[in-house]
C-alpha cells in the first residue's frame, strides 16, 4: 500500500485540542465486534492493548475495561500531550512512537488497534513490527470511518445539507487533502491484513448528533482544513459563510429553535479489518 511514512500533518497544537474536543466517538459495537474475534482463540487475561495513532485518545479509552493495561502510542507529541491531559483511566497512559517501531518487546501485546490511522503508516514495516510484538493469537485491528454526514427527517433540507457539505469536502478542501486520504474514501477497500487469518466487517455505523457549531468543528478537525488555512492564511474563516448556509438551510426544521440549536443525526460507514497473529515465539 504506502513505500513510507505519512507526512506530519497532526502537530499543530490548535488542531490536537479541536481534534480532542469535535471528532466523533467510535460506538461501543467496535470495541465488542474486535474482542469477539480475538476471544475466538486467545484467552485471558487480556494484559496489553495498543493503540497506534492514538491522536488525542477517542479510540484508546474505550479498550481500558477489557485490559489490564492500554497503551495509547502516536508520532505526535502535542497528539500525546492532549490526549495526557483528558486522562481519568488508571491502566490508560499514552507515550510517544510510531507504528514502524513499535516500543515493546516480541510477542508482549494481546492486541494492537490502529483506528483511523493506517494509511498514515509504512504498512509493511508496521505489519512486520505487529507480528513480532504480538502474541501467538494475539490481534490487530485495523478501523475507521468513511465520510460522515448529516441526516435530517426531511429530504429535501437533507439533500441541501449534503450539497453544502460535499462542496467543502470536495470542491474547497478536496485538492488539500493528502493522496492516502483516497484508502478512507474507499473504505480501506484496497487495504490487506496480511496475517493468515483475516477478515473484514463493515456492520457497524458511525453516529454522532451535532449541531451546525459541532459539524463546523469536525471539519476544522480535517487535515484538509488544516493545510488549506496554512497556505491561504487570507481565508482562514472561510467556514463562517458556509457555518451561516447551514444554519439558513437547518432552520425550517423547527422554526420556533434558534437555528444553533438545532440537533440533527451525523452517520458513516465504519470498517474493521482484523487479523489473527499465527507467529510463535
Ligand atoms: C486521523 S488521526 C486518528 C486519531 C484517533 N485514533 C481517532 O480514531 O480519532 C491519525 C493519527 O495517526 C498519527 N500517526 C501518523 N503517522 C503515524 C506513525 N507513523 N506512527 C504513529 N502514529 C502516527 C497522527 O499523528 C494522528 O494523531
Amino acid at each position: 500500500m504506502t513505500s513510507g511514512a505519512g507526512p506530519r500533518l497532526f502537530e499543530a497544537a490548535s488542531h490536537a485540542k479541536l481534534y480532542s474536543k469535535f471528532r466523533p466517538t467510535y460506538p461501543k459495537s467496535v470495541i465488542q465486534k474486535i474482542l469477539s474475534f480475538l476471544l475466538e482463540k486467545h484467552s485471558a487475561p487480556l494484559e496489553l492493548a495498543v493503540d497506534i495513532g492514538c491522536g488525542s485518545g477517542q479510540s484508546s479509552r474505550s479498550l481500558t475495561p477489557h485490559f489490564k493495561q492500554v497503551v495509547g502510542l502516536d508520532v505526535s507529541q502535542v497528539q500525546i500531550s492532549q490526549a495526557q491531559s483528558k486522562s481519568v483511566e488508571e491502566n490508560l497512559t499514552y507515550r510517544q512512537g510510531s507504528a514502524e517501531e513499535i516500543p515493546f518487546s516480541d510477542h508482549s501485546i494481546d492486541l494492537i488497534t490502529c483506528a483511523q490511522s493506517l494509511h498514515w503508516f509504512n504498512a509493511d514495516k508496521f505489519y512486520k513490527e505487529a507480528s513480532r510484538t504480538l502474541k501467538h493469537q494475539g490481534c490487530v485491528a485495523v478501523y475507521g470511518y468513511g465520510v460522515n454526514l448529516p441526516y435530517v427527517p426531511d429530504e429535501g433540507i437533507q439533500t441541501s445539507m449534503h450539497q453544502e457539505y460535499l462542496k467543502i469536502y470536495k470542491d474547497i478542501l478536496g485538492p488539500h487533502w493528502d493522496k492516502r486520504r483516497y484508502h478512507v474514501d474507499n473504505l480501506y477497500c484496497n487495504i490487506q491484513v496480511p496475517f493468515r487469518e483475516s477478515k473484514r466487517d463493515d456492520s457497524v455505523v458511525m453516529e454522532a448528533v451535532m449541531s451546525v457549531d459541532d459539524m463546523i468543528g469536525y471539519i476544522k478537525t480535517w487535515s484538509s482544513y488544516q493545510t488549506y488555512i496554512r497556505m491561504f492564511p487570507e481565508k482562514s474563516d472561510f467556514l463562517l459563510k458556509h457555518r451561516q448556509k447551514f444554519l439558513e438551510i437547518i432552520q425550517p426544521i423547527s422554526p420556533s429553535t434558534p437555528a444553533e440549536e438545532i440537533r440533527f443525526d451525523v452517520r458513516g460507514p465504519i470498517f474493521i479489518l482484523l487479523g489473527r497473529n499465527s507467529v510463535r515465539p
